[in-house]
């Protein structure tokens, strides 16, 4: 496979791949789309590829850091969230109406169940009732629509074919003005204009495959009066990080002139940006 000029052997590429995915965590997620992280890595990270081309680069500890950086940005970008959902069983539990269980199988939703009234009333407390929300990367998190405190019409958008299929047949049974649809955000930023624009911890990972640039280009795209940017404070073992705040969307909102208002929640760090 050529990679910026080079010929890395498909050998080493399907190794690299079945290595990262040998975390039981990680097992699930579909092969292409290890691969398409593995070459942004190696495109940014010459030395490695270099290191690549030369004997027994499966043994090298460059080959480690490959694998385990892989890891850490497939963890963030479709980790946890989108294992452990038992789908089939999802769709009968959203039919018989019991949406927060659902939401309880969902590691981005779980924690939040206990705060989401409290967490959307702090939210609007700032930004005002919305009449259209925007949900980017949503997961299940349009399931936490009856937490609203309002009855605003509902745009989800979400790379998981899965996730959108259940929040479809949620606002269906619930009545709801809304509607999830399949997007790649990374290739496709057509959205609609919102009031607020919801972004739950999705730009850490954003940032990690596509650069601080991107996560910049999809901050000033978003025709919404606010985005609500939401970051996790703990690590993947469960500790609290030593520093959560995220000072570089923090001088960026400064640069780009937009207010900025933080407040943490059930381990999660939430930034309230204004336009
Ligand atoms: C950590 S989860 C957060 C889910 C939800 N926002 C929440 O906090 O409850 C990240 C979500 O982003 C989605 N995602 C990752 N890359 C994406 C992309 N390029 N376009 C759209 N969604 C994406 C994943 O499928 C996953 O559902």
């Amino acid at each position: 496979m050529l990679i910026n000029n080079k010929n890395i052997s498909d050998e080493l590429i399907s190794k690299l791949i079945s290595d990262i995915k040998k975390k039981k965590e990680l097992s699930p997620v579909k092969d292409s789309l290890v691969q398409e992280e593995l070459l942004k890595f190696l495109k940014q990270n010459t030395k490695i590829l270099e290191r690549f081309l030369k004997e027994k680069a499966e043994k090298s500890k460059e080959y480690e850091l490959a694998v385990k950086t892989i890891r850490s940005t497939l963890r963030k970008l479709h980790g946890a969230f989108v294992m452990g959902v038992d789908y089939k069983k999802a769709s009968e539990m959203i039919s018989q109406g019991k949406i927060d269980e659902v939401m309880q199988m969902h590691e981005s939703t779980k924690p939040r169940i206990c705060v989401y009234q409290s967490l959307y009333k702090r939210i609007f407390s700032i930004t005002g009732k919305p009449e259209v929300i925007v949900d980017l990367g949503s997961g299940l998190n349009p399931l936490s629509y009856n937490h609203l405190g309002c009855k605003p019409k509902y745009y989800a958008y979400e790379l998981s074919a899965n996730d959108v299929q259940l929040i479809n047949l949620f606002f269906k049974k619930s009545g709801i003005d809304g509607k999830a649809e399949q997007k790649d955000l990374q290739n496709d930023l057509d959205l609609p204009k919102s009031d607020v624009c919801f972004m739950f911890k999705i730009l850490d990972g954003f940032k990690m495959t596509s650069g601080p640039k991107f996560v910049e280009k999809l901050i000033t795209t978003v025709d919404a009066k606010f985005i609500v940017a939401s970051f996790s404070t703990a690590t993947i073992s469960g500790k609290r990080m030593r520093y959560p705040r995220r000072l570089w969307l923090e001088k960026m909102c400064e640069r780009l002139n937009y207010s900025i208002e933080r407040f943490e929640m059930a381990d999660e760090l939430y930034y309230v940006i204004g336009k």
